[in-house]
């Protein structure tokens, strides 16, 4: 029955992806972002994660931010190495923030995947090293859109500045404030308020891990729309917060999305985009709605823009 009722809410989607154009630029964008990449199939966070995320129709690539005790900012998302990092236990487990970028890089952070995915386990996964932020700016440049996250910002010394630093040397930081190349996330208030002071112009999304109690949803997202431009949640909560977020000219993004059911089912409620670990999936749901990349990020940019200039009047 629940099999039927996919197959009816997907051929929805697909008449409805007939009747706009190839490009969909008749409905809003729906953003495809690669939660730590492809990590429904690939091991979190690497360059095969992300690799995979791309050739899957990702329109963005999720970053979570940790800092090493020399000032390197890389990309993991527990604060801790256990989980995920194999190699010397001095280099390779407890925090992050305790080590070197040269200790941190002789760990293995594929191997984890394999054993803990035996069916998806591919020989190239061994030997996969964490990322610095810098080596994805490197390797993907301005072809790509980024989804970053300031993790425990609070205990990383400057990490807002140092990752400011970083989108001006490889000259994303204007790309990001005018056409959305760059979307930073934190469940911190504090961080994303201090880079909004920092930099106004920048597009922040703030992440919420709990469902609001409704009389305070619409103080919170009075707040969150004075430095965001978006509200990262879970997809419990959707019902009730989009349409007091778009009130505020404020995008949902929830996370993390798997089933094509849920896919389908945000997508109706009126989500502006979700973080899913398989993007091939929301790629097939959307269909002739997806987007690409570059252009779907530079609408969202320009929906938004139109919608303060309408709200202010
Ligand atoms: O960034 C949205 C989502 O990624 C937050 O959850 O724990 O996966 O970073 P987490
Ligand atoms: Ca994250």
């Amino acid at each position: 029955m629940r099999r039927l009722a996919l197959v009816a809410r997907l051929a929805l989607v697909s008449s409805l992806a007939a009747v706009v154009p190839a490009s969909g630029a008749a409905l809003p964008p729906v953003v495809n972002i690669g939660h730590r990449g492809a990590s429904g199939y690939a091991p979190e966070h690497t360059l095969a994660s992300y690799d995979l995320a791309l050739q899957m129709g990702a329109d963005y690539i999720e970053q979570d931010l940790q800092l090493t005790s020399d000032g390197v900012l890389v990309v993991l998302h527990d604060e801790t190495l256990d989980r995920t990092a194999r190699g010397e236990a001095e280099n390779c487990t407890g925090l992050v923030s305790s080590k070197t970028l040269a200790q941190i890089k002789t760990c293995d952070v594929g191997s984890w995947f394999n054993d803990a995915h035996p069916d998806l386990a591919r020989p190239d996964y061994v030997g996969q090293r964490i990322p610095t932020l810098e080596e994805l700016f490197q390797r993907y440049g301005k072809r790509v859109n980024y989804y970053i996250e300031t993790k425990s910002p609070e205990t990383a010394d400057h990490m807002e500045e140092r990752l400011l630093a970083l989108l001006d040397k490889y000259r994303l930081r204007t790309l990001s404030s005018r056409s959305w190349q760059v979307l930073i996330q934190s469940f911190s208030a504090p961080s994303l308020e201090k880079i909004h002071a920092l930099d106004p112009s920048l597009p922040l999304i703030q992440l919420a891990s709990f469902p609001p109690a409704s009389p305070e949803l619409e103080a919170s997202l009075d707040t969150i729309a004075t430095y965001a431009v978006g509200y990262g949640i879970l997809p419990i909560t959707i019902p009730a917060v989009v349409a007091a977020a778009h009130a505020r000219c404020l995008v949902v993004h929830p996370w993390p999305i798997d089933p094509p059911s849920v896919m389908v089912s945000l997508i109706d409620a009126g989500a502006d985009g979700m973080f899913t670990d398989v993007p091939d999936k929301l790629d097939a749901v959307l269909g002739k709605r997806a987007g690409r990349g570059r252009q779907v990020a530079r609408r969202a940019a320009l929906l938004h823009r139109q919608c303060l200039k309408a709200k202010a009047g």
